[in-house]
């Protein structure tokens, strides 16, 4: 074998070893592809907020509004009818509804849980339905769970007072209809605390999928604005550090042994490394989140003109799945779905 300068062009190499044989046509491309995208691949984040009275316009997410009960119901039939297989439910309550432990989640009559239960009643099991249980859009303060003082008076997110709250949250949806819990909030022991409610409570078979590898990301922005977020400061004393990788695979594992039936890792693209480990590693699916901030930079800079929406999109999607995803939580669910099957 000959390496460097003494190597053979590829013209003077017996072999003539031609990797573009295999890119020469629209044909020999699809034949060889190593990776597919799917409608079923794609789970579809909506918002359904109460107290209005018309669907309302995100502005920071062009083409993602805030949902009313009537208009959550035709874009779910929407979704079905291209395929979709899953929609992950987030509820904007009144701000009035607000409080300090975020009771309008497990409240029968908030806004999340009524959503949960028009779509299960309307759709029954034509859709899956997945309910995001965090309480952060129910909080005044915004936090992902409680509040209260560490011995130096410092104020905290309370892991263990908030899993409690979290099992009602869980139980209350569960309850409403969904098929999917999906516990956001990075508390430590959040998979246990809540499979174990669920299973007292008669809901063996409601599935959990654990945001595990979830970091502390500037890229949820736009997501703050979907959901009128209450938050001051940030969430890096439960959210993870973007410097790391290794506590990714260690939340993986814990999850895991704690009954997670799937596991996420979120941000997606700029974490494609993570969910590459994540994949290697996980003995049940990978889901993978492309957040609010990585669809708004695809939408403003296509908006301007500078990117080919559809390309950007398909191919950001593709990145996603080769990387490791099994499932992608993706805003441009819809649009995708019609792409991959030939609609536009
Ligand atoms: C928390 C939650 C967030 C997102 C999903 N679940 C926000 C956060 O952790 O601050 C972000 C999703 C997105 O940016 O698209 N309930």
């Amino acid at each position: 074998m000959l390496f460097g300068k003494e190597a053979m062009s590829a013209a003077e190499s017996q072999l003539n070893r031609r990797p573009r044989r295999l890119r020469s046509s629209k044909q020999m491309r699809e034949f060889v592809a190593e990776t597919q995208l799917r409608p079923a691949d794609l789970i579809l984040p909506m918002f359904v907020a109460d107290g209005i009275d018309a669907p309302n316009p995100i502005v920071s997410m062009p083409g993602v509004v805030q949902h009313t009960l009537d208009s959550l119901v035709e874009a779910v039939r929407e979704a079905i009818s291209v395929g979709i297989r899953c929609v992950d439910l987030f509820g904007v309550p009144l701000d009035s509804d607000k409080d300090a432990e975020g009771s309008a989640a497990w409240d029968k009559d908030g806004i999340l849980n009524v959503a949960l239960r028009t779509l299960r009643r309307e759709f029954g099991d034509e859709i899956l339905i997945m309910a995001d249980t965090c309480l952060d859009e129910f909080t005044d303060h915004g936090h992902c769970g409680v509040l209260s003082t560490d011995r130096f008076g410092k104020v905290i997110v309370d892991n263990d007072a908030t899993l409690p709250l979290y099992a009602r949250m869980a139980v209350a949806q569960a309850e409403a209809g969904a098929h999917i819990i999906s516990p956001s909030g990075m508390m430590d022991g959040q998979v246990a605390y809540i499979r174990q409610a669920l299973d007292q409570a008669g809901f063996s078979d409601v599935a959990i999928m654990a945001y595990s590898a979830k970091y502390a990301s500037a890229f949820f922005g736009p997501f703050r604005d979907a959901v009128g977020s209450s938050l001051q400061g940030d969430r890096r004393a439960y959210q993870q550090d973007p410097a790391n990788i290794r506590e990714s695979l260690l939340e993986v594992d814990l999850d895991i042994d704690e009954g997670a039936d799937f596991v996420m890792v979120k941000p997606a693209m700029p974490y494609l490394d993570v969910l590459r480990e994540v994949s290697e590693r996980s003995l049940v699916p990978v889901a993978a989140y492309q957040v609010s901030g990585e669809y708004a930079m695809l939408k403003a800079a296509a908006a301007q003109g500078w990117l080919d929406e559809r390309q950007v999109m398909m191919e950001s999607l593709m990145a996603i799945k080769r990387a490791g995803a099994n499932q992608i939580l993706t805003y441009f669910a819809v649009d995708a779905a019609r792409v991959l099957r030939g609609e536009v």
